[in-house]
């Protein structure tokens, strides 16, 4: 009886990690996906003026006089304001609306509030 048990409660635990751990791990994998395209779409548009981090400090970014994306002016924009900023442009900084989709917009404002 005592070794039917121990079975019984190896089984249970090995059932309980096995649905404990499959969910995490696929969602592990999803959002590191996710957070390299981020990086990149970001990378690819903003970077050269607004900086990898955010705090406007490159070449490009002191010629136009780029804003600093890690103030808290920046970082309590509504999620509206800043997906109308990036979509019209304003002041030196182009509009995206014909190169970046709505959805690529909306993450970019995901990464942007994450500095
Ligand atoms: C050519 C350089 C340049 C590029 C590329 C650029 N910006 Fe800007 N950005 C600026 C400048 C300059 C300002 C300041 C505009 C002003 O207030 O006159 C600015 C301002 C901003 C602001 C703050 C606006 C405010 O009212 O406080 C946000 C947010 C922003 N940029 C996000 C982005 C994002 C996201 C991208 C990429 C999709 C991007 N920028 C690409 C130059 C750039």
């Amino acid at each position: 009886m005592k070794s039917v048990f121990k079975i019984a409660a190896v089984s249970l635990f090995l059932a309980i990690g096995c649905f404990g751990l499959i969910p995490t791990a696929a969602s592990e994998k999803v959002s590191a996906v996710e957070t390299s395209e981020l990086a990149s779409l970001y990378g690819t548009h903003c970077a050269s003026c607004h900086g990898g981090d955010g705090r406007a400090n490159t070449p490009k970014g002191r010629d136009t006089d780029a804003d600093d994306l890690t103030t808290s002016k920046v970082q309590n924009m509504s999620t509206a304001k800043m997906t109308r900023i990036i979509k019209n442009g304003k002041g030196d900084m182009p509009g995206f609306a014909r190169k970046l989709t709505a959805a690529q917009i909306a993450a970019i404002v995901q990464h942007v509030k994450s500095f």
